[in-house]
């Protein structure tokens, strides 16, 4: 065999490897093999006539909030009864090995899901909101995680207005914070990691983008092509669960 030639995953995991400061960027396929339906795939069942541009839409929200909050609730008891696969734990797993050596992985995530966060990974960016982040349409105060759990919809303790599901809805502005902390580990990072986005909702794709610009080496997984492939350095095809495991053990 040609050596001189070495395989994608052997290229990614060299990449891996030499970096120092890793982001990774997922993306509802990153939730995938836990069982969580993408976001256009989640209207199943007695859902399945509702569209999701309107449920996830503040017109969708003021025109009928018990049945809004009925199905993120739905959506977050999902979420609840499923386990982080493979490859969150993966993510995880290398965030403790790079910072052995001073180094470090930042998760920035459009997924609303709390899997990152119980696979043990600190998530520095949450650009959609979380299912977990329920707070008051009103005084903004915000609601402990269990709360999204809760039927009927409760009102704000504080000012008696409804309390909202914490995720970012089309038209809406991406929390502030996380877009700076995502924008910043963004320009610092020397590796990103694009895992199950299909890289088609702005502004969130800007940031491999932005990455591709500065130069900064990108590693893909995706079963498919993704509006991002072109942007990879090494496009891994394959599964979170099934690559991310490969690329993390040393
Ligand atoms: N492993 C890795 N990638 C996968 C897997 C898997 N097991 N299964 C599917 N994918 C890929 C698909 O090929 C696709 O490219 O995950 C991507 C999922 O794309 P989308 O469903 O568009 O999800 P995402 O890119 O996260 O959507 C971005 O749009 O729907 C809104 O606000 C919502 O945060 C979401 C945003």
């Amino acid at each position: 065999m040609n050596h001189s030639v070495t395989n994608p995953l052997d290229r990614a995991r060299d990449l891996v490897d030499a970096a120092d400061r890793i982001v990774v960027f997922t993306g509802a396929g990153m939730s995938a093999e836990s069982g969580i339906a993408t976001f256009r795939d989640a209207l199943t069942g007695m859902w399945e006539n509702h569209d999701p541009m309107v449920l996830a839409s503040p017109d969708g929200w003021d025109a009928d909030r018990d049945m809004v909050w009925a199905w993120y609730r739905e959506r977050a008891a999902q979420v609840r009864s499923t386990e982080p696969n493979a490859g969150h734990l993966a993510i995880a797993r290398l965030a403790d090995e790079k910072a052995v050596g001073g180094g470090s992985v930042q998760v920035v995530t459009q997924n609303v899901d709390d899997l990152h966060e119980r696979a043990g990974s600190t998530v520095d960016a949450h650009l959609h909101g979380g299912l977990f982040a329920p707070r008051c349409e009103a005084c903004d105060r915000p609601e402990p995680p269990d709360v999204a759990l809760v039927a009927p919809r409760p009102d704000c303790p504080v000012c008696g207005a409804s309390i909202r599901p914490g995720v970012v809805w089309f038209g809406e502005m991406l929390p502030a914070t996380d877009w700076q902390r995502a924008d910043e580990a963004t320009r610092t990072c020397d590796l990103m990691l694009v895992v199950g986005t299909s890289g088609v909702v702005y502004p969130a794709a800007e940031l491999p983008e932005r990455a591709y610009r500065a130069g900064t080496p990108i590693i893909e997984v995706n079963p498919d092509v993704s509006a991002l492939t072109r942007l990879a350095t090494v496009p891994l095809v394959g599964s979170a669960a099934e690559l991310l495991p490969a690329l993390a053990e040393r």
